[in-house]
């Protein structure tokens, strides 16, 4: 179906009626049901992050931080009537320029009032979901945080974590924000640990689950691990 085709449809309220037209957005993936790629054996191939999207229920300050403040860029907005999911409101889509070919994306609902489920929180749960934006090098990177700061913004103190050096901040929406700079290349044997660690949790996390519990802590993973190097070394 060409993608225009996809448009007319979605402008229909009875495509909406469809749970299978709308499992895309409506159903949590079952993986029993999907198959590996080596399957089929094609590589599916990435370029990097297009845009992120968030929704914003503060326009001025919203393109006020984001343009004026931070200094990215307004390159694109599409303006529409509601279309589609009966109920859906006329709405704003606005993208700011955030080098190397990404965006970051809010939309505006018009006429909406912010959901209780969507206030920032002071919390690891909510603070998880964030935009990390990258530069080449620590001038760069104390830049930021001096000309943030030096525009009355709360930036943190430099934190170095494993391959990383970051500051975080806060939009006007309460939606976290980190400036990065890689403080080494990822090499081979990254991945070779990542394996080995991610392997060593999901063993642990079976184990758990099989016994009607939670996997507990990070030392269990550790040992476990362990237990997978000294295996692997013994196969050398
Ligand atoms: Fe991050």
């Amino acid at each position: 179906m060409p993608h225009d085709a996809l448009h007319e449809e979605a402008r229909s309220d009875s495509s909406y009626m469809s749970e299978d037209k709308r499992g895309y957005r409506t159903r949590e993936v079952d993986i029993s049901m999907l198959k590996p790629a080596s399957d089929d054996g094609v590589q599916l191939r990435l370029k990097g992050v297009d845009h992120s999207a968030r929704p914003t229920w503060k326009l001025r300050e919203t393109v006020t931080f984001y343009r004026d403040v931070l200094g990215l860029p307004l390159i694109h907005t599409i303006s529409a009537r509601g279309w589609g999911h009966p109920g859906h409101p006329d709405f704003l889509h606005f993208f700011f320029d955030a080098g190397n070919g990404a965006t970051i994306a809010f939309f505006y609902y018009i006429g909406t009032d912010r959901p209780e489920k969507y206030m920032p929180e002071d919390s690891y749960f909510y603070s998880a979901s964030h935009t990390a934006w990258s530069v080449d090098t620590a001038e760069e990177l104390a830049q930021w945080k001096e000309t943030l700061e030096g525009r009355g913004l709360t930036v943190s103190k430099f934190t170095k974590h494993e391959g990383l050096e970051s500051i975080y901040f806060r939009d006007p929406n309460g939606y976290p924000l980190e400036v990065t700079r890689r403080l080494r290349d990822v090499e081979v044997i990254d991945a070779e640990d990542a394996a080995l660690t991610i392997q060593a949790a999901i063993e642990i996390e079976d184990a758990a689950f099989a016994a009607g519990e939670k996997m507990r802590d990070i030392d269990t993973v550790w040992r476990r691990k362990a237990k997978l190097v000294e295996a692997r070394v013994g196969d050398l």
